[in-house]
């Protein structure tokens, strides 16, 4: 997928911008605070219907204006295609190609991306969380079924905890628990599997590019850690029975505690060099190198799901990385993708003057359009 072009109109620090992006690689520069970031941002928003950074859709809309547009221009498998996304305070509609969207959900997948932030760190240094989310929004981008089944288990969850709690003082809420445990135990199953599934392919992705990220011949393996059983790869109907028994077992305590006590709300990944966990044990580069590699199978995962590849964020890569390891990297990324990348100095690039486009931004607006290399 190629983004052909990006507007926006009153986003964060931008008043009004219109950027053709026709290229391989995309470099926004400039000091801090100028709006590189927000720029990125905006992609991903209108790719997600979310922000990264905030969870307030308000803080989005330029500071004393009442709403905000994105409008995104792509590619994908050769046919041109329109996002829209307006948003006001409690309003926020969504057009793929003229076409109204009703749901968030139908605008996930359209585009898809991975965005590489500094805080990625926390994939293997941060909580269970931050691990289920890479894993659900990375499947999600390939499968509208999976982020239906996330959809329909958290309501359900959410519906069954509500009947736990009542239980205490309500005998009849304990037959409501019952009904629920089916609806759960289909959808938390659908989910596992489809986790467990995720991460088989990513590993024997990472067998190759760890090495290459890392310099070492280790190997990183991402284990799947659920109440289940940890990294048996069961069919669904076993699954869903494990489940079912699981539930029926743990019944009385969950009574007691008034809560849903196991499930994929609660399950994790563990990441291993050569055998240890990462987390515990590894060193700081090897931790980057683990996360790099991590965000680098999942570009290859979401190709091999979709046919296509993904259009990849970096934000604030050079940062956190010496120059020769940015050149490494980014010449082991595929030729045919697309790559956003925001950076306050020039980006050491080993690539031909053609591929790579820079942009100056500066106070919200663009002050270079898309210039070949400066100097
Ligand atoms: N809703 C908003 N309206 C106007 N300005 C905003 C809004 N949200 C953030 N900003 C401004 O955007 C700037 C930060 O932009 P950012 O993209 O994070 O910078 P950087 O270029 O360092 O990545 C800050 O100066 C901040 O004040
Ligand atoms: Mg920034």
């Amino acid at each position: 997928m190629k983004i052909t072009r990006l507007e926006l109109s009153q986003y964060r620090n931008y008043e009004k911008i219109s950027v053709q992006l026709d290229y391989p690689i995309c470099v926004f520069m400039g000091e801090n605070a100028q709006g590189k970031t927000n720029l990125l941002e905006s992609i991903y928003v209108a790719a997600t219907g979310k922000s990264f950074r905030t969870s307030k859709d308000s803080d989005l809309i330029r500071w004393n204006e009442s709403f905000t547009h994105i409008h995104l221009d792509y590619w994908k498998k050769d046919i041109r295609h329109r996002i829209s996304l307006s948003l006001a305070p409690n309003e926020k509609r969504y057009k793929l190609d003229d076409k109204k969207l009703d749901k968030r959900s139908q605008l996930f997948g359209q585009l898809a991306i991975v965005l590489f932030t500094p805080d990625d760190l926390n994939l293997v240094k941060g909580e269970p969380a931050t691990r289920r989310r890479f894993l659900d929004f990375e499947i999600s981008q390939t499968s509208p079924s999976y982020l239906y089944s996330l959809q329909r288990y958290y309501r359900v969850l959410k519906q069954r905890n509500t009947a736990l709690r009542d239980a205490k003082y309500k005998k009849s809420s304990i037959e409501l628990v019952r009904i629920w445990n089916s609806q759960l135990a289909q959808y938390g199953a659908e989910i596992i599997h489809a986790r467990q599934n995720a991460l088989f392919k990513l590993n024997q992705t990472l067998d190759g590019i760890f090495p290459e990220v890392s310099g070492k011949t280790s190997q990183l393996t991402l284990i799947y850690k659920t109440f289940l059983q940890d990294d048996l790869l069961l069919d669904l109907n076993s699954l869903k029975k494990k489940f079912l028994d699981k539930l029926i077992k743990m019944e009385h305590e969950e009574l007691a505690r008034g809560t849903t006590l196991m499930g994929p709300q609660r399950d994790d990944f563990e990441v291993l060099l050569n055998q240890r966990s990462i987390h515990d044990f590894g060193s700081q580069g090897e931790q980057r190198s683990a996360v790099l590699a991590l965000k680098l199978s999942e570009i290859y995962f979401i190709q091999e799901e979709i046919g296509d590849f993904p259009v990849i964020l970096l934000d604030d890569f050079t940062s956190e990385l010496d120059d020769s390891h940015v050149i490494s990297i980014i010449r082991s990324l595929p030729r045919n993708l697309q790559i956003l990348i925001t950076s306050v100095h020039t980006l050491p690039h080993p690539f031909s003057d053609a591929d790579v486009r820079y942009y100056l931004i500066k106070e919200g607006q663009l002050a270079g359009k898309g210039e070949p290399l400066p100097g």
